[in-house]
């Protein structure tokens, strides 16, 4: 199994980290196009390699993407991050140039890989691959709703004095900070609804902190957040290379699904090595069917911003 990670910044390194340490992989290329920053990182991570107990072996390179042939999964992440104070969404003029141009160098190398979105606004940019790439639609993701869901169980279980083990819980619809859906009517604490043990007060703030998420973080840091980005990407990964059929939010191309077409949105899939091998089409609330038609809305305002 090759892994490539497209952008050797804190995302991107924290993600060859996380992929790593989980030694499942055989391979991870980090790429970058700063002179020798990618070479810096993964020489600086393969000397954890020993303490850390794997074997993965990680190449950096700058910018030459034939390094990066016959990969089975890509991660992209390059592009600017989000400064306090900014949206996902006032990226896009930079990011849509840098992702198109990724996602095509790393096809033409590896025409079968999977590829996973992580460049903001991600929704947008997994659209743009899919518009632009002309692929089938489960070689396409976008990750945004396991970090959001790892977000989500994080509130809960503070909210609940819970350890996180005994949480579960699910965000869907776009990755920003008014799109995201947490679905509060279907977590539990060790399989018991949440709501048996918290008021509806408590749990609208759980959704809103989960929603403000990475905002809060980007505030504390002075750029956005890459620990919990790098886990829950790693995780995706691990799912593919290892054929789980695990379950995740991610963004995924719908047609039709949850009422909603020509859209890359946060839903829940199973992920396999064919990437995206089913979408899972969940009954919701109303109030839910009515939060994902609105957040959608959001999405394809953004969308209508790519020049395509
Ligand atoms: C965040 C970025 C990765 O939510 O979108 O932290």
């Amino acid at each position: 199994m090759k892994v490539t990670v497209v952008g050797a910044g804190a995302v991107g390194a924290s993600c060859a980290e996380y992929i790593a340490i989980k030694d499942f992989a055989s391979e991870v290329v980090l790429l970058d196009i700063k002179e020798g920053y990618a070479e810096g990182k993964a020489m600086d991570l393969m000397q954890t390699a020993s303490l850390n107990g794997f074997d993965t072996k990680i190449t950096g390179i700058t910018n030459d993407y034939a390094a990066t042939a016959g990969s089975d999964v890509a991660v992209i992440t390059s592009g600017i991050p989000r400064k306090p104070g900014m949206t996902r969404e006032e990226l896009i003029g930079i990011n849509a140039g840098i992702v198109k141009a990724v996602s095509s160098s790393i096809i033409k190398y590896s025409p079968n890989c999977i590829l996973i979105v992580v460049s903001n606004p991600m929704d947008t940019m997994t659209y743009l691959v899919h518009k632009t790439l002309g692929l089938p639609k489960n070689q396409i993701i976008g990750m945004g709703g396991a970090l959001d869901s790892a977000r989500f169980k994080y509130r809960l279980a503070e909210a609940l004095e819970a350890p996180i083990s005994d949480v579960d819980g699910m965000v869907i619809g776009g990755h920003s900070d008014t799109g995201m859906v947490p679905l509060i009517a279907h977590a539990t604490r060790n399989s018991i609804k949440v709501t048996e043990f918290l008021s509806e007060e408590r749990l609208e703030q759980v959704a809103a902190d989960t929603k403000v998420g990475g905002a809060t973080l980007t505030k504390l840091l002075g750029t956005s957040a890459w620990y919990a980005p790098g886990a829950a990407v790693s995780s995706m990964v691990q799912a593919i290379a290892c054929d789980q059929k695990k379950m995740f939010p991610c963004s995924a191309y719908l047609e039709g699904e949850y009422d909603l077409n020509d859209i890359c949105i946060g839903v829940p899939v199973l992920l396999g090595k064919n990437g995206i091998e089913q979408i899972v089409d969940i009954t919701l609330s109303d109030a839910d069917k009515a939060k994902i038609q609105e957040s959608a809305a959001g999405v394809k305002k953004t969308n209508a911003l790519l020049e395509l």
